[in-house]
């Protein structure tokens, strides 16, 4: 490679970035759902723990891994050891298997904001509306292919700087919009209850479901294992200080997540009594809570135009991260020029994001226990896949190239104050925890042992 690598500028540009990246409907979405289903405040801990241990590891490795090599995921295992090129490839699969129901979810969030700017605040608060919606055949689609569309026009032109800019002033808005809903709902009376459910670990709810959903949800919202920060890192220069770039992001990403928790979990208390059926909605959580919030507030017709609008964005860089990286692995290995590329990867979306959409009206019936197709493209990257990845990730760092010659990049900019933690880590606690989570679940997942 004699072609000079492009860089981000500095720290902010790298951390705002990969932030940027990071922060999307994982947060939003995804959290505050398998929060309120995996027992709440035991589920909030589990994922802390696993952040500043296996998050922290794993996301300065990868981006190391990036940074030392100066390639992509393949290129970078390949270059390291021959051997490990198929975790590259591996990795490279779970955005093909994300982006398609990425854009079901967005194509939701976009209806949704079209709902609340054109006035139906309180159409969208009625108790079987997001059911009744996600059940029909024709909108779904339509709404689905209008934000894979536009998805796959921004790669397309590769105008995504342009968005990113815009969704960078969105974001903080995003984050105080949050905040101002979630004092709303917090005055408002049975959602100390809420709270309570959410921020109290109740050991009674752990479960090794629990472990596996919160390291999924981990891996999902932080973008690792699927090579995305290995190519982040491969653009990241030399003397920008590693490790307080990755607690940086760290904290953004978890901040939101905790955050967009604190909003939802108690609205289902005060909307929708914090039964168990209630809480255990799964995907469709923040389309049934949060418009009975909105309709309870005065002017919420705009407060709930507004969210979804930002939702929309922090989507859609999200799911231009995820279409990009497809794209530019296409190119990387295959030759693909970046338009025929984009053109195929559109297809392909649109071909695996179509039974996902349908999975919830005409196909149904197409259910393992109570998961739909959705959850089950959903439930083989994160719960899967990426833990392999992870795992095999671990395994490589830990034992072919040795800690220390990742110690040793993070330390160009000077002492790696985790450096223990991070070799022991990587060594032996997420190799050995990643088989016994994924295998255990597994068995007991398919009914075989149960924990
Ligand atoms: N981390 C993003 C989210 O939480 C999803 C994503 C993964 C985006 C990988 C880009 C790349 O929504």
């Amino acid at each position: 490679m004699d072609k000079q690598r492009s860089s981000f500028t500095g720290k902010l540009g790298f951390v705002l970035t990969a932030a940027g990246s990071a922060v999307g409907l994982g947060n939003i979405w995804r959290f505050p759902y398998l929060a309120a289903k995996y027992g709440g405040g035991i589920f909030l801990l589990v994922y802390l723990i696993l952040a500043v241990t296996f998050g922290f590891t794993l996301m300065a490795a990868e981006i190391a891994i990036g940074r030392k090599t100066g390639l992509s995921a393949v290129g970078a295992f390949q270059k390291l050891d021959k051997r490990f090129a198929w975790v590259g490839y591996l990795g490279a699969i779970v955005p093909m298997i994300i982006t398609p129901y990425y854009s079901v979810i967005g194509g939701w969030v976009t209806k949704y904001f079209f709902v609340f700017a054109s006035g139906g605040a309180e159409k969208a608060a009625g108790k079987t509306y997001f059911d009744d919606y996600i059940a029909e055949t024709a909108e779904p689609i339509l709404w689905f292919l209008v934000f894979v569309g536009l998805t796959a026009l921004i790669v397309f032109f590769g105008v995504d700087k342009g968005i990113e800019k815009v969704s960078k002033v969105m974001m903080p808005v995003l984050v105080l919009m949050t905040v101002f809903i979630a004092v709303y709902i917090i005055c408002m009376p049975g959602a100390m209850d809420g709270v309570l459910y959410y921020i109290t670990p109740d050991f009674s709810k752990f479960s090794i479901q629990t472990v596996l959903a919160a390291m999924g949800q981990l891996f999902y919202s932080m973008s690792i294992a699927m090579g995305i920060l290995i190519t982040y890192g491969s653009y990241m220069k030399k003397d920008v200080n590693l490790e307080s770039s990755v607690h940086q992001i760290e904290i953004f990403d978890t901040g939101i997540a905790f955050l967009a928790g604190l909003m939802i979990v108690p609205s289902v208390f005060v909307f929708s009594g914090g039964d168990e059926e209630a809480l255990g909605k799964g995907a469709g959580l923040m389309f049934e809570t949060l418009p009975k919030v909105f309709n309870s507030m005065t002017g919420g017709g705009i407060v709930g135009a507004a969210f979804f609008l930002m939702v929309f964005f922090a989507a859609l860089t999200s799911s231009i991260s995820l279409m990009e990286t497809v794209v530019s692995f296409l190119g990387d290995r295959f030759g693909w020029g970046r338009k025929p590329a984009c053109l195929a990867v559109f297809a392909f979306c649109v071909l695996l994001g179509l039974p996902s959409s349908l999975g919830y009206g005409v196909l149904d019936f197409i259910r393992i226990g109570s998961n739909t197709i959705l959850d089950m493209f959903d439930f083989l990257a994160n719960s899967i896949i990426m833990p392999i990845v992870a795992f095999m990730t671990s395994i490589f760092v830990g034992w072919i190239l040795k800690p220390k010659a990742l110690v040793d990049e993070i330390e160009l900019t000077g002492t790696f104050k985790a450096k223990k933690l991070f070799t022991v880590i990587i060594k032996y606690i997420a190799p050995v925890c990643i088989v016994l989570i994924l295998v255990s679940s597994l068995l007991d997942a398919f009914g075989i042992v149960t924990i």
